[in-house]
């Protein structure tokens, strides 16, 4: 669905992206994390085609997209695509209803009774169905993120990228958020679903496999509990010192390895 091979990307004298390596299946769930600045943005813009890389291949959805030569082309592989960008992009002079509509009208063939049964559904599956109405500068910065993912997957895409979907809102709304899109996509058919995120609890809350960029390269890529246990030096400890501070219980409801709780909860380790 999503393959990466050696990718790198330079701004000006800086090499921002060295090595980066990593694929994603049909159906599959991912989180991309890394520390703010490390070039989560640029690796989605690479992907999207919207921004060339210096060396390496790009392939979404069997489609080489560094030597896709024509925009129609491009176009033509973004309709299958959902994207929620960091800065939610809705027209300020349309409603809700309207940029939702706007997406599907050009990248489906919807009839005017499906757009409307899905502005429904999913606004509703939101908690923002009364907003259909409303434009975008009337609503608050969590239910704007909610638009942005309804019209993500509005358009039911093969694939699905969210791009810090839960930046600047606060650790309630970002749950909320993020099993929202946890739970739109499990609705719909098996999408591949990316998220992008500097927060370690959104990313082992919306996928068990983690690929972690550190420095312009692929550090570690798996399950996230092995990882915290076993990985690499850097890995575990940009990791756990962003977890061992929890509350046991709220360590508990993550799920983390019991071995892990043990260790720093009970025995008093500190983050290796
Ligand atoms: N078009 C660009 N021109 C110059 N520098 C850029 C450009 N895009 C990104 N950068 C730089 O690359 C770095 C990483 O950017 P970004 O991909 O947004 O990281 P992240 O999304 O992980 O926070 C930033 O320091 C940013 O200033
Ligand atoms: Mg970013």
């Amino acid at each position: 669905m999503i393959r990466l091979n050696g990718v790198q990307k330079s701004f000006g004298s800086e090499q921002l992206l060295k090595n980066i390596t990593f694929s994603v299946e049909p159906g599959e769930r991912i989180s991309l994390l890394g520390p703010g600045g490390c070039g989560k943005t640029t690796i989605l813009k690479i992907i999207l085609g919207l921004l060339p890389p210096d060396a390496g291949s790009v392939e979404l959805m069997g489609k080489d997209m560094v030597l896709m030569s024509s925009d129609t082309e491009r176009r033509q592989v973004l309709r299958k695509v959902g994207m929620a960008f960091q800065q939610g992009a809705l027209f300020d002079f349309m409603t809700v209803r309207e940029n939702l509509f706007f997406a599907m009208e050009h990248m489906t063939d919807f009839s005017v009774q499906e757009m409307d049964r899905r502005v429904k559904d999913l606004l509703q599956a939101v908690k923002i169905g009364r907003t259909e109405h409303q434009f975008p500068f009337e609503l608050s910065g969590g239910m704007q993120r909610r638009v942005g993912i309804v019209r993500a997957l509005a358009t039911d895409p093969v694939v699905a990228f969210f791009d810090e979907p839960t930046a600047g809102l606060d650790p309630v709304t970002s749950t909320i958020i993020l099993n929202m899109i946890r739970d739109l996509a499990g609705k719909t058919s098996e999408k591949a679903m990316l998220v992008s995120t500097s927060n370690v609890e959104i990313a082992i809350r919306f996928a068990d496999r983690v690929v972690i960029v550190h420095e312009g390269r692929v550090v570690a890529d798996g399950p996230w509990r092995e990882l915290l246990v076993s990985g690499p030096d850097w890995v575990k400890h940009f990791l756990s010192v962003r977890l061992i501070g929890l509350d046991e219980e709220y360590a508990r409801e993550l799920d983390l390895p019991g071995r892990f709780i043990d260790r720093y909860w009970h025995q008093g380790g500190t983050a290796p």
